[in-house]
């Protein structure tokens, strides 16, 4: 909601993006009716088509949904996928984590962190998160080993003065900061094979971000470390990874709060707050788990 202008979208939307829900006509894909499932409605799908997961009934590509583990109920499941992917993508895929590496994840209360610490926790990383002291409880029942609280001070000159011995393999931002000083001041404790990752900076100052982060050359004072901007994809061998390891107990749902349909508004309300940890979920069938 409020992402895009309203003049790209040509006709009524349903809006949002992750669902779970109950495979009604499987329309000669390998799923059958009766099929419980989760998955997500890309973007560009939602804008062409005007399916959206906020409805009673909606269109999903068989490529974007997989089976729901037994062990989570719909409720739970509902809001998996887009930030599920992003962290299992981000570090799997970008930041390529293993067994042994250390990873910090910025903004652990965030939905995309709370999963980003789970899977890096299941790959065997050495995990350290940041939230607000309220959360460190939360952030820690994840999985992070090590907590600071980005409320005390600015989080990078903590981290500079904390002298991370071995530096992080892969600093993940996942609060949508637009301000650069985490990536400007990272050779401080990053690995210089180290890689930064970042969902994207949300808001204003986009023009310092994009001279400090993206343009501003090294013999001009910048930075001497990859920056990665991540971007979910579709991929149904992501989402089936991302199954297994619910199914295995490695993780688990994070849902901040739930909302009847009638109540979507509220929803929208606490999201707006950027205090929300985990998902914000609203459920369409009141009778379902
Ligand atoms: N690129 C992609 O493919 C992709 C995919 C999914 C999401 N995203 C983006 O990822 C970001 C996170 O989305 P989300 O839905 O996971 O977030 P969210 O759940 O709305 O985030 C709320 C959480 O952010 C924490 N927070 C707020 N300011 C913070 C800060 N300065 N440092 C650390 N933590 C902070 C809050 O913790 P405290 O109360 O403790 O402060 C709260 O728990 C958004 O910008 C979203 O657009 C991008």
């Amino acid at each position: 909601m409020g992402v895009l202008p309203s003049f790209l979208l040509k006709r009524l939307t349903a809006p949002e993006f992750d669902v779970a829900g109950v495979v009604v006509d499987a329309n000669g894909t390998g799923f059958k009716e009766g099929d419980e499932v989760f998955g997500w409605i890309p973007i560009f799908q939602n804008i062409s088509t005007g399916q959206g997961a906020l409805s009673q009934y909606t269109r999903v590509a068989a490529a974007d949904i997989v089976l729901r583990p037994k062990n989570v109920t719909p409720t739970e499941a509902a809001g998996f996928s887009i930030a599920g992917l992003a962290a299992y993508q981000a570090l799997l895929e970008f930041g390529k984590i293993e067994a042994g590496q250390s990873v910090f994840i910025n903004g652990g209360s965030t939905a995309v962190g709370s999963f980003a610490i789970q899977i890096a926790k299941a790959k065997g990383a050495h995990v350290a998160a940041s939230a607000s002291a309220k959360n460190e409880q939360y952030v820690r029942g994840l999985g992070a080993d090590t907590f600071v609280d980005y409320t005390k001070a600015p989080l990078h000159e903590q981290l500079v003065a904390a002298n991370v011995t071995p530096k992080y393999d892969v600093f993940f931002e996942t609060a949508g900061l637009m301000d650069p000083a985490l990536f400007v001041h990272s050779a401080a404790y990053l690995a210089p094979k180290g890689i930064f990752l970042s969902v994207g900076p949300q808001g204003s100052g986009v023009a310092s971000f994009a001279w400090n982060v993206l343009l501003r050359p090294s013999f001009l004072g910048g930075v001497k470390r990859k920056w990665k901007l991540i971007q979910v994809k579709s991929s149904q061998e992501d989402l089936k990874g991302f199954a297994k390891l619910v199914e295995e107990g490695k993780i688990r749902p994070v849902v901040d709060s739930v909302y009847a349909f009638e109540d979507a508004p509220k929803a929208y309300e606490r999201l707006g707050t950027s205090r929300a940890t985990g998902k914000v979920v609203v459920k369409v069938d009141p009778t379902v788990a």
